[in-house]
């Protein structure tokens, strides 16, 4: 067996439908570049178009496969609309990544309801009602693979955290709760964790060089992550190698959180 052969029994996605929200931008758009290179049909879910389509663009014109869908994850209906648009554009997913999130500091004192709301709505209840909405059709089938991106901010304070630490504290429980659930039936359930990531999300934080001159530092590999160094570990719980880790938190963040 040819080393390419033995690699592509290991990773290849081809044949796989994957939705990845949050697939405009950062992360997420890497996330989405790495399982259409890797064969997967891709549909990237955001709200701004622009973005959406220069994505599929850039995917389309390397020979691959992606389509897209705008909505607004922070509301039910918004959520219900995305899986339609997907489910019409590719059919029901095989891969489904969680990477739509927001990040507002409000500091504590001043962290009122709708912050909260529109936090948890769209970092925790959209992955929530994806899964409803995917996990058992997944199930049935007898393959799925689920993956939601959390943060650092889940296990520690971290520049007003607020809610958005809650949120992805929640998110990894939702991860177990379901690995718990559909892992009998094929579907594993892992979440990314990433550290400090140079991405448009925290944009105002990288305005200031020394701030984040010391967060690489606080890493081991001495540097802060790139939306591209999310690309292997997706596409390695995307595909069927990772069959046996579920339920997992998968440390994206360059030695971060145990140094
Ligand atoms: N960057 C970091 O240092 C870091 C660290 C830890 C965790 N993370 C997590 O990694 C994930 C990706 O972050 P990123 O840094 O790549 O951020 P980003 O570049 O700002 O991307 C966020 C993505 O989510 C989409 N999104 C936001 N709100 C949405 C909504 N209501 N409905 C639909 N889509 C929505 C955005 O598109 P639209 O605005 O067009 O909707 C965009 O595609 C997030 O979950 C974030 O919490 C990032």
């Amino acid at each position: 067996m040819s080393a390419q052969t033995y690699v592509s029994e290991l990773f290849s996605l081809d044949g796989r439908a994957a939705v990845v929200t949050g697939g405009s931008s950062g992360i997420g758009r890497a996330i989405a570049g790495a399982l259409a290179r890797a064969g997967a049909r891709v549909v990237v879910v955001a709200r701004r178009e622009t973005e959406l389509k220069d994505t599929v663009e850039e995917l389309t014109a390397d020979g691959c496969r992606a389509a897209w869908v705008s909505a607004d994850l922070g509301t039910g209906e918004g959520v219900r609309g995305a899986a339609e648009g997907a489910v019409a554009a590719f059919g029901e997913p095989d891969i489904l990544v969680n990477c739509a999130g927001i990040n507002l500091r409000p500091p504590m004192s001043d962290l009122g309801e709708d912050v909260w709301d529109t936090t948890m709505a769209v970092n925790l209840k959209a992955p929530f009602l994806l899964g409803q909405r995917f996990g058992p059709g997944m199930a049935e089938r007898g393959y799925g693979r689920i993956i939601h991106v959390s943060s650092q901010q889940a296990h520690r304070a971290f520049v007003s955290s607020g809610a958005y630490g809650v949120s992805k504290g929640g998110l990894e429980s939702l991860a177990r709760s379901q690995a718990e659930a559909w892992s009998p039936y094929g579907v594993t359930v892992n979440t990314l964790v990433p550290g400090f990531v140079l991405t448009p999300l925290n944009a105002r934080l990288q305005s200031d060089p020394e701030k984040v001159a010391a967060l690489a530092a606080r890493t081991m590999v001495g540097r802060n992550g790139l939306a591209e160094d999310f690309a292997g570990a997706a596409v390695f719980l995307a595909g069927r190698s990772s069959a046996y880790v579920t339920g997992q938190s998968v440390f994206v963040d360059g030695g971060f959180s145990v140094h």
